[in-house]
């Protein structure tokens, strides 16, 4: 047998001293998330912190109405990114050594600090996955296997793929049925149709919280009240959301909610499934392999407890840490403020945009923030984009994984303009000019 000849007195005095010492050098992760002092509001002062805003593409200063696709990054992101692979590279949960306990140290202190902002009850409720798709795949692989056949699932003509396809995936493999709440031609989902759907025979309802081909923001909240009443789970689909309005996962009462690093400031690759602890703990394991295992023979494997059952594999350690920086950042942010700004500035664009003779906006919701889509009568939505482009102006065209909403509006695609608090009113100008120049070359 083995002894260890360090006695346990000595060695926790050891490691108090070198956590001492840890914690005096700025920047170790050591320091754990940081509440960062709330600042005001100011456009101008919040876009010094993203370095990508100040590039100039083909000779121009770049424009970068792309934030639904993904998001530029604060330094404090692209700080944490550089100091985890330059110093602190190590992997977590299973080394002895230093740089393996800080690794894990500022993976964990990530996952609280998620917790908090997201105002989860557990720590052990917050998932680190890939991003949305993930979330979503896992949820539908693992609590699918909880349903049976005829079971229903609903969600919105107004979903991403990735919202879509894992619950067609399921349903071929468990013989459950998908059913969809309508939307009308604003582009809001139809309530009354919600309500004719849902029935005890409902077990979840997969629902995006905002549209990122419309900007029309769901009722998700009386959604989930409507659905609990006949006993079905809701999972919120927050990559839209998470970025533009305080998520308080409690107050919402969500079962399930996911989102993507990427959208959120932080890096790619990196994600949260959020999930009540009481149903995550129902849910039979996603994956195998190492770090969600409690003991393996091969006989017979027991599995770790959450959030690490969920967790197979050396995860996206880098990501995991920036990502809680991301939230630190978005922390210190005024949100409520945000919010208003970036509907006013969707508006803004939206009004211009609608002056344009054959331009038809696409989503008109009432409740709408963020993202402005539109179509030019005669013009093909990539070719706008490409001039746009060449103007230093970044927008996305074509169906923004929404096929099934682009067939419902009879069009091939859209012209997608995301705003993110960086933007400003003069960007906004700017991209209306370049569009009305853009039409008139095409024309
Ligand atoms: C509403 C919505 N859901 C899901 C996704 C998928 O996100 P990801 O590709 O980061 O997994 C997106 C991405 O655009 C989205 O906008």
């Amino acid at each position: 047998m083995c002894v260890c000849v360090l006695d346990a007195l000595k060695l926790q005095r050891l490691e108090k001293d070198l956590f001492r010492n840890n914690l005096n050098k700025p920047n170790s992760y050591l320091c754990g998330m940081e509440q960062l002092p709330k600042r005001k509001f100011i456009v101008r002062e919040i876009r010094q912190d993203f370095p990508a805003l100040r590039q100039q593409v083909y000779g121009k200063n770049l424009i970068y109405f792309d934030n639904g696709a993904t998001s530029q990054k604060p330094q404090l992101v692209l700080d944490a990114i550089n100091q985890y692979y330059s110093k602190d590279n190590a992997n977590i949960h299973r080394g002895v050594h230093l740089l393996s306990q800080k690794a894990t140290d500022g993976y964990e202190a990530s996952r609280i600090f998620i917790q908090k902002y997201l105002n989860a009850a557990k720590k052990e409720e917050i998932i680190f996955t890939k991003g949305t798709t993930d979330g979503i795949n896992l949820v539908a692989s693992s609590f699918g296997e909880l349903l049976n056949p005829g079971d229903e699932l609903l969600i919105s003509a107004m979903e991403h793929h990735s919202n879509i396809v894992p619950w067609q995936m399921l349903c071929e493999r468990k013989k459950t049925v998908l059913k969809i709440i309508p939307i009308n031609k604003r582009g809001e989902l139809d309530m009354e149709a919600f309500d004719n759907l849902l029935s005890e025979k409902t077990k979840l309802v997969a629902i995006t919280h905002i549209s990122n081909t419309l900007g029309t923001i769901n009722p998700v909240k009386t959604i989930i009240e409507k659905a609990h009443l006949l006993g079905a789970k809701v999972l919120v689909d927050g990559a839209q959301s998470i970025q533009h309005t305080q998520i308080d996962v409690r107050d919402l009462n969500c079962d399930f909610f996911v989102f993507s690093g990427h959208k959120v400031f932080g890096p790619t690759g990196i994600g949260v499934l959020y999930g009540k602890e009481a149903i995550l703990d129902a849910m039979p394991p996603y994956q195998g392999g190492g770090d969600m295992i409690s003991k393996v023979t091969f006989e017979r494997t027991t599995y770790n407890e959450l959030p690490f059952k969920f967790e197979a594999g050396t995860p996206h350690i880098a990501g995991g840490i920036c990502l809680g920086k991301a939230f630190e950042f978005l922390s210190s942010l005024d949100m409520v403020a945000i919010q208003k700004y970036e509907k006013e500035l969707a508006e803004y664009a939206q009004d211009m945009l609608d002056t344009f003779e054959g331009c038809r906006i696409i989503g008109e919701a009432k409740n709408k923030t963020s993202v402005v889509s539109f179509v030019m009568e005669g013009i093909h939505p990539f070719d706008i984009g490409t001039l746009l482009d060449k103007q230093g102006i970044a927008v996305r065209t074509g169906h923004h994984c929404t096929q099934p909403l682009m067939d419902f509006f009879g069009i091939p695609g859209t012209v997608r303009a995301s705003f993110a608090f960086y933007n400003t009113r003069e960007e906004v100008d700017k991209f209306i000019e370049a569009v009305e120049k853009s039409i008139n070359m095409l024309k």
